[in-house]
């Protein structure tokens, strides 16, 4: 049996985590869902997983919430700044510290990029990074890469087209890091003000083929395995003139959509805007509900091997 290279371990960025142990991961995720209710109520008994939410979330906070709750454990936290002790100016310093006095693992979200890796610095519990800035986003990621090859039964070989906002986007980066250990092809849409951040992506251009797009481009989607669809994410811009120019710019509907390979799968880390319409919610090729269906899954494992040495 291998090692649990996960227990008593912070996720700070996916670029900690190499190919096998995310591979053991999903191996585990699988697992769980073997499991009797008793077993896996077992990995969280009497564990208590402490959230603090700087920023707005639907399915982090509450995929979370819910898979401590089917591991047996439960939830404290923090989502409404306004009735906590931050109104009051507590630091983020002091809010972790506390939280880390009650909590046996940690979820943290906040608008600024090495937030976790600060927080994880000061705790003695593992922190989760559930978003930091327009940084990284590692638990989205591991879970869209367990959704490509839930779907895909691999993930060597694919081409894959990330289209949006890919200037602020966290989860791109941490989809990113995690394809870099993959045999992939990668092809990045964005407006021209919207483009990755090469300082971000430097060390990737020699681990695997990246090109980049300002357009939709026909022949890119007859071509690819699986398009990632981002919002444009509004609260980053400084200037709201700047948001206006460039909302509203791509929309992949039902149309569109008969330009693609017929197998093309559809993600999305949501929340989605107007950048997916809703008529290609019924089609075969929209997985971004089954994908978010999956954060639950994956988060519970994670848990249960931070938490326990030999879990599953
Ligand atoms: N994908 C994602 O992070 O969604 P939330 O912002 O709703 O948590």
């Amino acid at each position: 049996m291998k090692t649990n290279r996960f227990f008593g371990r912070d996720v700070v960025s996916i670029n900690d985590f190499s190919r096998d142990e995310l591979e053991f991961l999903f191996e585990k995720t699988n697992k769980m869902k073997e499991l009797k209710p008793k077993e896996k109520d077992e990995l969280g008994k009497a564990r208590i997983m402490g959230y603090l939410f700087y920023e707005p979330s639907t399915r982090t906070r509450m995929s979370f919430e819910a898979a401590m709750a089917s591991i047996g454990g439960s939830s404290i936290g923090i989502s409404d700044l306004r009735s906590s002790s931050i109104e009051k100016g507590e630091s983020l310093q002091d809010t972790v510290r506390v939280m880390d006095l009650y909590s046996d693992i940690i979820i943290l979200r906040h608008q600024l990029d090495g937030s976790s890796k600060f927080a994880a610095e000061i705790s003695d519990h593992p922190i989760i990074n559930g978003g930091s800035g327009s940084e990284e986003h590692p638990t989205q990621a591991m879970l869209d890469l367990y959704t490509i090859i839930k779907e895909k039964k691999r993930i060597d070989g694919l081409k894959i087209c990330i289209l949006g906002d890919l200037k602020y986007g966290r989860t791109i980066y941490s989809l990113l890091y995690g394809l870099s250990n993959y045999d992939v092809e990668v092809i990045l849409i964005s407006p021209p003000t919207l483009k990755i951040r090469q300082e971000s992506i430097y060390g990737l251009k020699n681990k695997m083929k990246i090109v980049e797009l300002e357009e939709i481009n026909e022949t890119v989607f007859q071509n690819s395995d699986i398009l990632y669809v981002t919002r444009i994410q509004k609260e980053r811009f400084s200037d709201p003139q700047e948001y206006e120019k460039v909302k509203g710019v791509y929309t992949i509907d039902s149309t569109i959509l008969k330009q693609f390979k017929p197998d093309i799968s559809i993600m999305h880390p949501l929340p989605r805007i107007d950048e997916i319409s809703q008529d290609v919610d019924n089609k075969s090729n929209a997985i971004y509900f089954k994908q978010a269906s999956y954060g639950k899954d994956l988060r519970s494992a994670l848990l249960a091997l931070i938490l326990n040495e030999s879990p599953i």
